[in-house]
């Protein structure tokens, strides 16, 4: 038999990452870098992305393919969020960005979810451990912040303060689990146009502060699904139904069949359902199925870990 037939396939690493749900997000004034000061509680959640990332030969370069959810919205070149987190990541450690990524989508496009940065803080733990370039966690946090204000959120996962731009994080006692059903649009909405959207509204509070949400972090520290759901706040909501008057109604409707809270999530347009069993968030998901007042909705647990490699073992 001819030893070419048995040569090894180039190596792989798949790496998962969790999207997001701000449980609070409330917003400062525009400041000159073009950016917003936030104080924000993420949540990571069951829905999560995967980028596999290939080895290629020296020389070949990035190149990235998307399948999955609403795969066709995502661009394959350099704008890919991904993309660029392969090339920050190999110009960090001095070496060719040679890599060929695969992402598979499962948080909705321009959602409000994170989907994108999940893909970059992917293929930032993808890139580092096929390339055994061994960069320091602070470092990739780091690598993470440059390219996006979610980014960081997207490798740490679980629950967490974000701070800056969304992007200093310090870690959130939780206990136990919480079911979200989320009600998700087929057309997105800019982050920055939602952004603009508020600026107008002139909403912005010359203070934020942590203390105002002393009763959410109470709530997630007692494992009190009632209590977070009293609780959940987003200062851009009235942006995002600014834009999508639609959402005032899918919110609505979530809160007549029972959720404990419902709120855009982000900068939307998907809606959040905070539900008391999973049986309930199916019942809420069905609600808005039957009032036609969303494109899909996903049932999920929450919080969920941060970008991680998956083992061989548990492929499919
Ligand atoms: O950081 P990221 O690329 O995800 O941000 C996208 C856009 O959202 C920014 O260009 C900015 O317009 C807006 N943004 C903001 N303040 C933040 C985060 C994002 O104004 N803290």
């Amino acid at each position: 038999m001819s030893p070419h037939l048995t040569a090894a396939p180039l190596p792989s690493v798949r790496v998962r990452a969790p999207g997001k749900v701000n449980l609070s997000l409330r917003v400062g004034a525009l400041q000159d870098d073009g950016y917003h000061p936030l104080v924000t509680i993420f949540q990571a959640v069951g829905l999560s992305e995967e980028v596999v990332a290939h080895q290629v030969p020296a020389g070949a370069g990035v190149s990235l393919g998307v399948t999955g959810l609403q795969a066709e919205l995502v661009p394959t070149d350099r704008s890919n969020l991904a993309w660029g987190a392969a090339e920050a990541l190999a110009a960090h450690v001095g070496i060719d960005p040679d890599v060929r990524l695969e992402i598979v989508k499962e948080v909705p496009v321009a959602g409000g979810m994170a989907g994108g940065s999940a893909d970059a803080a992917a293929a930032l733990v993808a890139c580092d451990a096929l390339w055994e370039t061994h960069v320091p966690r602070s470092e990739l946090l780091e690598l993470a912040a440059g390219l996006g204000s979610d980014v960081a959120f997207g490798l740490v996962g679980h629950t967490a303060v974000g701070t800056g731009r969304g992007h200093a994080l310090t870690p959130a006692m939780v206990r136990g689990e919480f079911h979200w059903v989320f009600a998700a649009s087929r057309e997105g909405l800019s982050t920055p146009a939602v952004f603009r959207a508020f600026d107008e509204s002139a909403a912005a509070a010359s203070e934020l502060e942590l203390a105002d949400d002393t009763a959410l972090m109470q709530a997630l520290r007692a494992g009190d699904p009632v209590g977070l759901g009293q609780t959940l706040h987003n200062e851009l909501q009235d942006a995002a139904i600014s834009l999508r008057p639609a959402l005032g109604r899918t919110i609505d409707l979530a809160l007549d069949a029972g959720a404990l809270g419902a709120i855009v999530s982000g900068s939307g347009p998907t809606v959040a359902a905070l539900a008391r069993s999973r049986q309930h968030a199916l019942a809420i998901g069905a609600h808005w199925t039957a009032e036609d007042a969303c494109d899909a909705v996903y049932c999920t647990t929450a919080p969920a870990a941060g970008a991680r490699v998956v083992p061989r073992a548990s492929r499919e």
